[in-house]
């Protein structure tokens, strides 16, 4: 299993939160969480969770060998409010790069929950021999996640035009950005 967890960190309001892998037993609580995003916001989701029959069907089939999944958890109540995975790819050529998916609960948003996941996956990437952290991102709709993973180190590094289409059927950009890891690179 995944070592050093949990991990604590607190919000910008002073929340303590902990850090930990995702529990079999987490579905519900889960479900709680991705059931209050926008669904302006679900549009653009690449796997669509919000459903708790689609919710469940990947969390029985998740394996650690490909999916690293970590939540981020109020320590006080228990709740769900950071859902991050790491995915990797089963072909040895690309081992060393992992795709990164994080989402926050609406309501803890700008709290710096996103960062410390972000953070403490580079260090959890590190330690499985990942090398590059590589986010995709939909222009103008997820500037503010652009700008957060600009702020974490992610540089642009392809843009595929007309990519992807809003709920009104207006093409978007998909931007790529990339995060380079480094062996010395210390925990928080
Ligand atoms: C993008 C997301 C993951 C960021 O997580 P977060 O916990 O809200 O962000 P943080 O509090 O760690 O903020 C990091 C930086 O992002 C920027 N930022 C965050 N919220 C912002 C807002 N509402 N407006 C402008 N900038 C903002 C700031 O630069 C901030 O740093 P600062 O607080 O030191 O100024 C989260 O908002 C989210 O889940 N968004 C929807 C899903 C999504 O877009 N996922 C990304 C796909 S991988």
């Amino acid at each position: 299993m995944l070592k050093g967890y949990p991990k604590t960190v607190v919000t910008k309001d002073g929340t303590t939160v902990l850090l930990r892998p995702l529990d079999k037993t987490d579905t519900e609580k889960l479900h709680t969480m991705l059931a209050l995003i926008p669904e302006e916001e679900q549009w653009f989701l690449r796997e669509n969770l919000t459903d708790i029959r689609l919710l469940e069907r990947w969390m029985e089939r998740l394996d650690f060998n490909y999916i690293l999944p970590i939540v981020a958890v109020r320590e006080d109540s228990g709740e769900i409010i950071g859902f991050l995975r790491l995915y990797r790819s089963p072909s040895g050529c690309a081992r060393h790069v992992a795709h990164l998916r994080v989402t926050i609960h609406p309501q803890y948003r700008s709290q710096r929950v996103g960062s410390w996941m972000i953070l403490d996956c580079a260090k959890l990437a590190l330690e499985h021999g990942i090398e590059k952290l590589v986010a995709e991102f939909v222009s103008e709709v997820e500037e503010v996640a652009i700008k957060a993973a600009r702020r974490l180190d992610f540089h642009h590094e392809a843009v595929i035009k007309d990519y992807v289409k809003d709920r009104r059927g207006d093409y978007k950009d998909l931007i790529i950005m990339v995060k380079t890891l480094y062996r010395d690179w210390s925990d928080f």
